[in-house]
């Protein structure tokens, strides 16, 4: 196992609209990430991921990017870039872009270009075909991934998110050097690499075929014809070597579907991306992919299976994982995971360790530090979310009652993520002085970094004890590289495995049940060393630990 040290790093993922507002716009930008950098250093992070902050009309929250060389007026400005990049470096703290590449805004010029002139090279930046040469794919954001392309007689773009997002045409070797300049120049500004943004849709399937409807509107998913398509490799070979391999940076691939078999391919020791996130564990009772408002039952005997499958397959194929429970496209952790009257701080540390101490690079995103949950919104009309409004049609569509609707869509909602920053018990949450683009969650006056700062028994302070014996104790090495195994496989209700390295054993036990257990810690072995524990007691009395309900220890075994 190679050493690199993004394998040693924990990353932080700021979503900067709501991460901390320094202009008092409502708006969190640039300027107010450099303001909280020390929080970050205190923290003991020493990577950031930023989402978009490029120009953008924000159909999709920066996702829709209409200019890769400019930071967005809302954000702040390139000057103010440049002395993010500087201030994050001298405190050694790598920074990544989101490389949003699959697409680009209907504003950026490319498109514009396309538009106004058929004879345009830009024309073929975009997927483009006449109208008897549609398929009948589905876009994630729903309705077809066709669009009449503005003023031409018979033609349409595609687009696998939004109508705003027209994808680009990858087949063009010009359009491809236009994008590797640009991943090149923000490179050369010193950054220390990318998140790399839908990548697995940038080979289309070249025969446009239709495919079998999946839904009472007619149409298929666009998976099946732009997901992880035949011939996908030959570009993402092209784009590592004409840009990242030339860097000592990291590319954490958000890839979605990759068959098991590409696995290597896509992440291993010489893969595409130096990581590639995960998701088959992130959703206990949905799917990625299927209506928002599908909710199966779930146990934590099938949910762990999740997880030790996919630590075993990544370890098997030499992948590193960058472990993540929460993302800017997610419900917040706790809330996914536990009823509202199981939310505490046990049950939210627990659930924050057992992700925390797998094998791989921890993610942890704004706020979950801090134990925050969903958005207490009340009215679908605040909703901001392209795909929550979406979601809530195909809700009401399917029967729902527009309280029902809002319940179902409530639990997956990509605006849970996107709530302000929970700075302090003061106006806003201490986010901004004016009124935030989106409301502050109900909970802001106990749950923010100035109360939990000043508690020495805070979810906060729990993350910052986590990331310390990660990063600076005796258990380091192990906590890093040791091999991941599962233990208690017989035990429904604990979650539990051993990183294992040179002779040494380190164990995460979970009790993920609102009750007692008494385990029989190791039946050989009577002797174990308490690293950390989200309980001030351990019990253990002749061989047998009690765990408290949702307590987590981590604990050294003797054998
Ligand atoms: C990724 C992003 C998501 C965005 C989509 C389109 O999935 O994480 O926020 O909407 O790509 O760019
Ligand atoms: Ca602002």
């Amino acid at each position: 196992m190679n050493k690199k040290w993004w394998k040693e790093a924990v990353a932080y993922q700021i979503y900067p609209k709501s991460f901390y507002d320094s202009n008092a716009d409502g708006i969190g930008d640039l300027r107010g990430i450099i303001e909280k950098l020390d929080y970050l250093v205190d923290l003991g992070i020493n990577v950031i991921w930023i989402s978009p902050f490029f120009k953008s009309p924000m159909i999709d929250n920066g996702y829709d990017i209409s200019d890769y060389y400019s930071v967005d007026p809302i954000f702040g400005s390139n000057a103010d870039l440049e002395a993010l990049i500087e201030a994050a470096n001298q405190k050694g703290i790598k920074l990544l872009f989101d490389l949003v590449v699959n697409h680009c805004s209907d504003q950026h010029e490319w498109f514009q270009r396309a538009i106004s002139d058929p004879n345009s090279k830009e024309r073929d930046y975009f997927v483009i075909r006449k109208g008897n040469q549609l398929t009948n794919w589905r876009s994630i954001f729903g309705g077809s991934v066709w669009t009449k392309l503005p003023g031409s007689e018979d033609e349409y773009y595609m687009h696998v998110f939004a109508k705003e997002q027209p994808d680009l045409n990858w087949e063009n070797p010009e359009l491809r050097q236009e994008i590797y300049q640009m991943i090149n120049y923000w490179l050369d500004k010193g950054i220390g690499g990318f998140r790399v943004d839908a990548i697995v849709y940038l080979k289309k399937n070249q025969a446009f075929p239709d495919f079998p409807s999946d839904g009472p509107d007619g149409l298929a998913s666009v998976n099946l014809g732009s997901q992880n398509q035949a011939g996908i490799g030959e570009f993402l070979t092209e784009l590592k070597a004409a840009t990242f391999e030339n860097y000592d940076c990291v590319t954490v691939g958000e890839a979605f579907g990759v068959p098991q078999a590409q696995l290597s391919e896509y992440s291993g020791e010489n893969g595409y991306f130096s990581m590639i996130f995960d998701f088959t564990y992130d959703v206990p009772d949905g799917t990625n992919g299927e209506p928002w408002y599908v909710k199966k039952p779930w146990t934590v005997k099938d949910w762990k299976q999740k997880i030790y499958q996919s630590q075993k397959i990544l370890s098997e194929f030499g992948v590193w994982s960058p472990n993540h429970m929460e993302n800017h496209d997610s419900a917040r952790v706790v809330n996914r995971f536990f009823e509202a009257e199981q939310i505490n701080f046990a049950s939210t540390t627990m659930i924050g360790a057992l992700d925390f101490f797998l094998r791989g690079t921890p993610f942890i995103y704004q706020g979950q530090e801090l134990g925050m949950k969903n958005a207490t919104i009340k009215d679908p009309s605040i909703f901001d979310d392209i795909q929550t409004k979406d979601q809530y049609q195909v809700a009401l569509e399917a029967g729902f009652s527009s309280a029902e609707a809002l319940k179902a869509v409530l639990h997956r909602s990509r605006d849970n993520a996107r709530t302000p920053m929970q700075w302090t018990a003061g106006n806003y949450a201490g986010f901004s002085s004016a009124q935030p683009w989106l409301p502050v969650n109900d909970d802001y006056k106990e749950y923010n970094v100035t109360v939990e700062q000043a508690d020495a028994n805070s979810i906060l302070h729990f993350y910052q004890k986590m990331i310390e014996i990660r990063q600076k104790s005796a258990y380091r090495e192990i906590l890093i590289y040791g091999d991941f195994r599962p233990v208690y496989l017989d035990l429904d209700n604990v979650v539990a495995y051993d990183r294992h390295l040179n002779g040494k054993t380190v164990r995460v036990i979970c009790n993920f049940q609102n009750e007692l257990f008494n385990l029989e810690l190791c039946p050989q072995a009577e002797k174990y060393q308490l690293i950390l524990s989200n309980y001030e007691q351990v019990l253990s009395e002749a061989g047998l630990i009690k765990l408290n309900p949702y307590q987590v220890i981590l604990v050294e075994i003797f054998k």
